[in-house]
């Protein structure tokens, strides 16, 4: 092997060495891309933020279905941020992953890169019921400020509904959840809808994923 085969070989077993793979977002992948293809409109210069990346393998996975919109990943572990720049890597429309505290302010995000009504879509997947509320009111209430008039946020996991939780394995995940961490557990739509509200965003629509999740679609008012 010449030098520059073996360099070609290390690097590539490197990157994917810090590549994390979550079992559940390989199942949730695709389904998810399903509602992304009929959100995410034709045309140019649209731009994608994704709060808590995890490993990185949703915005891999989507990125290429849309060549036209930037994806800017973002995590609150800085752990997390190698992984998803593996799992990313080789993607144009993908930016490197920023580090982001969704409780934070949105000005204090990348040194302030992101202008208020500037963003076209946010996406968040299973993080409102696995950290404690303050992070939900911090999506909704920044997203509120970033999202463009008529933008999308789209954000997916169980959810309760009316004080319900269905069926009963989502009720144990929640106990499992709440035992974690008491400040953890399914989030309530009804409640997240009067949070929507107080920051200009209606939800527009609750699509039925596998494994009793949803995928539900919210639009900041014009
Ligand atoms: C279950 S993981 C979901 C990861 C990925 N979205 C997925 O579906 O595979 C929950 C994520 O919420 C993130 N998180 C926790 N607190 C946060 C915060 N304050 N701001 C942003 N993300 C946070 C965690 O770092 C973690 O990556």
């Amino acid at each position: 092997m010449n030098i520059i085969h073996y360099a070609a070989n290390h690097r590539s077993h490197t990157m994917a060495a810090k590549k994390l793979i979550y079992p559940a977002a390989d199942r949730n992948k695709d389904p998810i891309l399903s509602v992304l293809k009929r959100c995410i409109q034709r045309g140019t210069d649209q731009i994608f933020l994704e709060i808590s990346s995890g490993s990185g393998q949703h915005v891999a996975h989507f990125a290429p279905h849309f060549p036209h919109v930037t994806f800017y990943p973002s995590e609150y572990e800085p752990r997390l941020l190698e992984s998803i720049a593996a799992h990313a890597n080789g993607y144009s429309n993908v930016k490197i992953p920023m580090r982001i505290d969704v409780t934070t302010d949105y000005r204090l995000w990348g040194n302030g890169i992101f202008r208020p009504n500037s963003l076209d879509y946010v996406y968040n997947a299973n993080m409102m019921h696995i950290s404690p509320y303050p992070c939900t009111i911090g999506l909704f209430t920044n997203v509120g400020q970033l999202l463009k008039p008529n933008g999308l946020l789209i954000t997916y996991g169980p959810y309760a509904f009316d004080g319900q939780i269905t069926p009963q394995s989502n009720v144990n995940f929640d106990m499992s959840l709440k035992s974690q961490d008491p400040a953890w557990g399914l989030r309530d739509v009804t409640e997240l809808k009067k949070l929507a509200e107080k920051n200009n965003i209606r939800l527009i629509e609750i699509v039925d994923m596998p494994a009793n999740n949803k995928t539900i679609i919210w639009r900041k008012c014009a």
